[in-house]
């Protein structure tokens, strides 16, 4: 019998002695004397351990290990929250040209004027976007955007009063990443709690809001899909006291073109470039997580600041309040000049029409799937919409199943069990990448889970089926991963 470890023995043990994956002519030079030479004993006489393969062997090794994964490029990612939406080649091949690609972060000003130009153009062509024309592009994340907007409106709030207050409020629908970046800039951090709308309840935020408190940390749309609708008066209350609002700018893409966070009372938010801006995230980055503000907050930026002067661009390091670097060099450059290249490519009609179409597209599949899962909040979403597993439950199916089996009918499941005030959440995004086939298809899939639910709940919780792999252990693979072959002792 072939077990799963024999199966994975055949396709990870290719090598064999004497292959090779390269021909080279014999030396016809000797080996030219080492300098001050190498003892004997650390001397290699052949290769230690490598596989040997031929050319071909290692090409389709490779290969059939991609067709494994599931990416962007293979299907519809409707990972809720996270924004996976397709990244366009050319983008790609911008980012390969060699006058980008090769510069060197030290290069004197003079000679990188073509970089600076586009990091220049970008930063105002974000503000733009926002209203938020104060810009820095360091930031290498969201999370690492928020941590520099909470550094700035910390900074800011001590130049102007002498100290910089104590708390910081957040909706209890927020990304985990907003109160530990309040706390990591020695806020304590007071929960909100969401009406039943799934919004921001201003009317507990003008009860919260005393002088202690240093900002609202606000995202919008929020994580339950919803646009905050009483965004005005929310930042009224909270600038009435002498705080600032910070908008967490990850769910951007609903809004591009359409709405500016700047007009609605927003002092500072943060912006994924990986997520809005179509720049590749995932497998671990790198990202991109730029900072906006209100021209107030100019004196605090990150250094170094790309200037326009007489003489050309340059980058401005004589700025004495600010917070300081926050990122090695300039940012991730290679998702600047993306974000620029997508920007550019779409214009301004392009933008609106993406926040659109993603906002469409999460309503499409909310209002086909209301009747066969529960939907919480059962109105108008924006990019995303959240189901529970309410009507699944009565069978014994969890959302983890319904997740498990999606991976069977081919698609990535979507994020799961979070916002954590949805119990059993499923959160679909399904991005303005997809056309009506591709969702029709996901809804359909959605559609014979929950029949599946209902007439064989064990096949359901059994999945996956078809891959190579059932269910594993995901806190462990994720903390402990095991990222290379070993063959199996004994
Ligand atoms: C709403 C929200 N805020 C913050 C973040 C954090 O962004 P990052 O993962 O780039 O640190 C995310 C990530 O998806 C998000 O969805």
């Amino acid at each position: 019998m072939t077990t799963p470890d024999h199966r994975d023995q055949l396709i990870f043990e290719l090598s064999t002695p004497g292959r090779k994956g390269y021909s080279l002519p014999a030396h016809d030079v000797p080996p030219a004397p080492l300098e001050g030479g190498v003892p004997d004993g650390l001397l290699r006489s052949g290769l230690a351990g490598f596989p040997e393969m031929t050319e071909v062997g290692l090409v389709r090794h490779f290969t059939r290990l991609s067709t494994w994964n599931y990416g962007v490029d293979t299907g519809m990612y409707p990972l809720g929250s996270c924004t996976m939406k397709y990244n366009p080649k050319v983008n790609e091949a911008a980012a390969r040209m060699r006058g980008f690609a090769e510069v060197h972060p030290l290069a004197p000003d003079e000679a990188a004027q073509g970089a600076l130009a586009i990091m220049h153009a970008l930063a105002g062509m974000l503000g733009e976007i926002t209203g938020l024309p104060t810009v820095s592009l360091q930031p290498a994340a969201g999370a690492h955007g928020e941590l520099t907007g909470m550094m700035m409106i910390r900074k800011r709030l001590i130049t102007r009063d002498g100290h910089p207050r104590k708390l910081v409020l957040i909706p209890d629908s927020a990304h985990g990443t907003n109160p530990s970046s309040a706390h990591l800039c020695g806020y304590q951090v007071r929960e909100i709690k969401s009406c039943a709308r799934g919004n921001l309840s201003v009317s507990v935020l003008a009860e919260a809001m005393t002088p202690e408190v240093a900002g609202l940390m606000l995202t919008n749309p929020n994580t339950l899909g919803m646009f905050e609708d009483e965004i005005c008066d929310a930042a009224r209350i909270v600038h009435e006291k002498g705080g600032l609002v910070y908008c967490d700018g990850a769910n951007m893409n609903a809004l591009i073109g359409k709405a500016r966070p700047g007009d609605f009372g927003v002092d500072i938010m943060h912006l994924n470039l990986h997520k809005t801006f179509s720049t590749p995230h995932g497998g671990g980055g790198p990202g991109s997580g730029p900072v906006v503000a209100t021209r107030e907050f100019e004196p605090f930026l990150p250094t170094p600041v790309v200037v326009a002067t007489r003489d050309g661009l340059r980058l401005d390091y004589d700025r004495p309040l600010s917070i300081g670097r926050v990122k090695a060099f300039h940012g991730n450059f290679g998702m600047i000049l993306r974000a620029y290249a997508y920007i550019r490519a779409l214009g301004p009609k392009g933008i609106r029409e993406s926040a659109e179409n993603a906002v469409l597209n999460a309503n499409y599949v909310r209002a086909r799937l209301r009747d066969a899962y529960e939907v919480p909040y059962d109105r108008v979403n924006m990019h995303e919409v959240i189901f529970s597993d309410h009507k699944q439950n009565e069978y014994g199916v969890t959302t983890l199943d319904i997740a498990k089996r999606l991976i069977d009918l081919g698609f990535h499941p979507p994020t799961i069990y979070f916002p954590l005030i949805v119990h059993g959440a499923l959160m679909v995004e399904p991005t303005e990448s997809e056309g009506l086939d591709e969702l029709d298809r996901f809804v359909e899939a959605m559609l014979q889970i929950a029949e599946e639910a209902r007439t064989n709940p064990d096949l359901l919780k059994k999945a996956p089926v078809t891959t190579r792999r059932s269910r594993f252990d995901e806190a462990t693979a994720a903390r402990k991963p095991i990222l290379k072959w070993t063959r199996p002792v004994g």
